[in-house]
């Protein structure tokens, strides 16, 4: 039913579209009947969702193999939306990585730099080089940070930097573009079950017991899914029209109430 479609006709970049949350965001853009333009290393992946979505419709959605730890490469994924496209109206940097827990002590410099360069430069590009046609459609970006760069995490110091420093540049991006219409907002998910939770809990002694702790440390007693995580973007995307600067708690409650927390022996 054409009523049904909330962003008819919009063109979407999700970056990291092919696994996990990006994948949800994805769905939910082409249910919606938007045209999607999507990116991830690993081809493979990437062009069996295209085809699977592209059957399903109404929207549609197009792969690109792209890398988003390399300039070049995001240049290119903004480049060919607008060549097949003609205009971008909404950009979700979503494209991102957790590594292993490891604590400060045992964590380089390198290694920080990397994740800064993967999980928050990526974000700055893909938004430097789509802004210019965003503020033509007085689009908007949603950026996808962490519930754990407003909690903290354990062993985890760099990655929730790079979410934090996520959720400080949607508010002073938001500031700098409000002046086009762009509105930009962000999403910080708490526990969403995904290949890279899974990738996560299978390193620790006992995955399943991690996984039924992950599911009991939200209110609502589960994990989030990849396709609430396509509705939380679509809700700003498409409804939020008010709403820039914001930070979208996708968490199932997971910071409210007192929990077990004291690490002293
Ligand atoms: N899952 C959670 O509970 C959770 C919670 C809070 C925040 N987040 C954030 O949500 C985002 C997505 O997480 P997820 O759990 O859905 O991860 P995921 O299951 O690992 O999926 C990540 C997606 O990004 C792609 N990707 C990874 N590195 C890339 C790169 N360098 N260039 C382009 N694409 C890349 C992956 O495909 P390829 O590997 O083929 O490139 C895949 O499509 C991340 O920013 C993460 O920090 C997740």
């Amino acid at each position: 039913m054409a009523s049904a479609q909330r962003y008819l006709n919009k063109v979407v970049i999700v970056t990291g579209g092919s696994k996990g949350i990006g994948r949800g965001i994805v769905k939910v853009f082409v249910e919606n009947g938007a045209k999607v333009v999507f990116c991830a290393r690993g081809a493979e992946d990437g062009q069996s969702l295209e085809s699977t979505l592209n059957k399903e419709g109404p929207g549609s959605c197009l792969f690109v193999s792209c890398d988003v730890s390399k300039d070049g490469d995001i240049k290119r994924l903004i480049d060919v939306t607008v060549e097949r496209f003609g205009q971008i109206d909404c950009l979700v940097n979503n494209a991102g990585w957790h590594p292993p827990h490891k604590s400060t002590d045992e964590t380089t410099a390198e290694e920080f730099r990397d994740l800064l360069n993967l999980n928050l430069i990526s974000y700055f590009l893909a938004s430097k080089y789509a802004l210019p046609y965003l503020r033509k459609t007085q689009g908007n970006i949603i950026n996808v940070s962490s519930l754990v760069a407003s909690i903290g995490q354990k062993d985890a110091a760099p990655y929730v930097a790079t979410k934090g420093a996520i959720i400080a540049i949607t508010k002073a991006m938001a500031v700098d573009e409000s002046r086009y219409q762009v509105r930009v907002n962000c999403i910080s998910p708490g526990n969403v079950m995904t290949p890279l939770w899974e990738e996560l809990a299978s390193k620790t002694e006992n995955s399943s017991v991690t996984i039924k702790e992950g599911e009991n440390a939200q209110l609502i007693g589960r994990m989030g899914t990849e396709a609430e995580s396509g509705l939380a973007a679509l809700f700003l995307a498409a409804d939020a029209t008010f709403c820039t600067g914001i930070d979208l708690f996708l968490s199932g409650g997971a910071e409210l109430n007192y929990g077990f927390k004291s690490q002293i022996p």
